[in-house]
């Protein structure tokens, strides 16, 4: 599975760079915002065009997703060539991405211009990154217009059934990628019983018929929902930031670093040429 990761901020993308384990960017106009305001915050007033040109050549050589801010068919695709057009060619890294249904309500006129807007992108081959899926049949759809990725929101879409359940939680807690039952039946959104079943039958869809179109699951928001996505067999996960640190870290680590960096024997660290 690939690895990107989910934020605009241009130091953590460096850092992640520099160690070499990740395989792409995703940002969006939320994630845009918190860095601006941020680097504002702090006296920087770098241009955007110029922030983002950064970060495009800190990933080159990987997918860096841009997403547009219309909410309909034209201006979705005119946003999506001028940020192709104007981005591109710095690293020649750019993905467009487009929200599945940018509709605003149900059954809306414009219910179907992501999907057209991915269409036209993808015909002049223009990589689209499908965003806001919450569905396995809004990913087929997604795929089947030409996109390049499809992102269930995991998080997002846990948040939405414990919900339903009437669940207490916290956005950061963990809900279970088998769904969780109250009176003795699943809870479910619309066949579906956790983010990670989400994951998994949009990656079931697309392999069954053989739809190029990778898997990339987004919000996601703790270890275990990284590991839940492997197992699902997402084809890349975009991970915040702090999680990547997290993954890393387990208490018998820390513990077993202790005692083995205690246990050095004198004789044995000089033969590595170190002096105790
Ligand atoms: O990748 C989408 C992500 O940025 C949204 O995350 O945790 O706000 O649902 P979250």
């Amino acid at each position: 599975m690939k690895l990107f990761v989910d934020t605009a901020e241009l130091e953590e993308i460096q850092a992640l760079y520099a160690i070499g384990i990740v395989d792409g960017v995703t940002t969006n106009p939320s994630l845009i915002k918190k860095a601006v305001d941020r680097r504002k915050k702090h006296g920087d007033s770098t241009k955007i065009e110029t922030y983002i040109k950064k970060i495009l050549k800190t990933a080159k050589g990987t997918p860096v997703s841009l997403e547009v801010t219309k909410t309909e068919y034209a201006g979705m695709v005119d946003e999506g060539v001028r940020l192709y057009k104007k981005f591109n060619p710095v690293a020649r890294n750019v993905y467009v991405k487009i929200p599945v249904n940018p509709a605003m309500k149900k059954n809306d006129v414009t219910c179907f211009d992501g999907i057209r807007a991915i269409k036209t992108l993808a015909k002049k081959n223009i990589p689209v990154n499908c965003t806001l899926i919450f569905t396995p049949e809004q990913a087929l759809l997604a795929a089947k217009a030409g996109a390049a990725f499809v992102s269930p929101f995991l998080g997002r879409e846990n948040d939405f059934i414990r919900k339903k359940g009437r669940w207490f939680f916290k956005k950061e807690d963990y809900y279970p990628s088998r769904g969780r039952s109250k009176d003795g039946k699943l809870v479910t959104d619309q066949g579906v019983s956790s983010g990670a079943n989400l994951v998994n039958q949009c990656v079931t869809i697309l392999k069954k018929y053989n739809l190029k179109t990778q898997v990339l699951a987004a919000s996601i928001r703790s270890t275990q929902d990284v590991l839940d996505v492997a197992l699902a067999g997402s084809d890349i996960a975009t991970i915040p930031y702090n999680l990547f640190k997290e993954l890393l870290t387990h208490q018998k680590t820390i513990e077993g670093m202790k005692t083995f960096t205690k246990d050095i024997v004198p004789e044995y660290a000089k033969l590595l040429g170190v002096t105790k």
